[in-house]
């Protein structure tokens, strides 16, 4: 799998000190409200448990199951998987995604929540945001890195459902996108 890495774009320790202080933000932002997190899987999975474990709030956990990429492209369309929103009626929701790129799976989610969940409030937190144009007009609350128009693996984060169990962030080598391509 590491010899799959051209380029390695944040190591792990890197990456949990960034975490201690979205952390500390998110703590300060919801220590008297009813904090629900949604974690949209599965690319966030990782994410998700290093960052709330630095959250010490009596916070709710859910998660949403959507998918619109194939390879290294956006489909152009989201799939939920699931059909039941989580009761999140007048308390505040924070979604977490792995990375915010085109920006329609977060817009559609961002939307769904906000017009049939009820919630208080809706934010969002992501690991990552790809320096590229939006298609939809969505922007994240908290944002961990800003990285360059590149396709990343690792920390959560799949190519072709392979290496999301990498520690770090890396870039994929071309002979590597073109042996594990579907
Ligand atoms: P959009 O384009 O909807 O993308 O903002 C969000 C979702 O697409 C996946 N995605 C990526 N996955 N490396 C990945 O492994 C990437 O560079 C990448 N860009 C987008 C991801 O699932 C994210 O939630």
């Amino acid at each position: 799998m590491e010899a799959d890495i051209a380029r390695v774009l944040y190591h792990e320790s890197t990456i949990l000190s960034r975490l201690d202080e979205l952390a500390a933000r998110i703590t300060a932002d919801y220590r008297e409200k009813e904090l629900t997190v949604v974690a949209i899987l599965n690319g966030s999975f990782i994410f998700m448990a290093d960052l709330l474990r630095r959250v010490p709030l009596p916070l709710q956990l859910d998660s949403w199951s959507v998918s619109s990429y194939h390879g290294t492209k956006t489909s152009g369309t989201i799939q939920f998987r699931q059909t039941q929103i989580a009761d999140v009626r007048g308390r505040h929701v924070l979604l977490l995604d792995d990375i915010l790129d085109s920006g329609l799976t977060l817009h559609a989610i961002r939307d769904r929540m906000e017009k049939e969940s009820g919630a208080a409030s809706v934010r969002s937190c992501v690991l990552l945001r790809k320096m590229v144009p939006r298609t939809c007009p969505v922007e994240a609350d908290y944002v961990g890195f800003d990285i360059p128009d590149e396709f990343v693996v690792g920390y959560g984060l799949d190519y072709n459902e392979r290496y999301r169990n990498l520690p770090y962030i890396g870039i994929l080598t071309e002979e590597a996108i073109r042996r594990n391509a579907l």
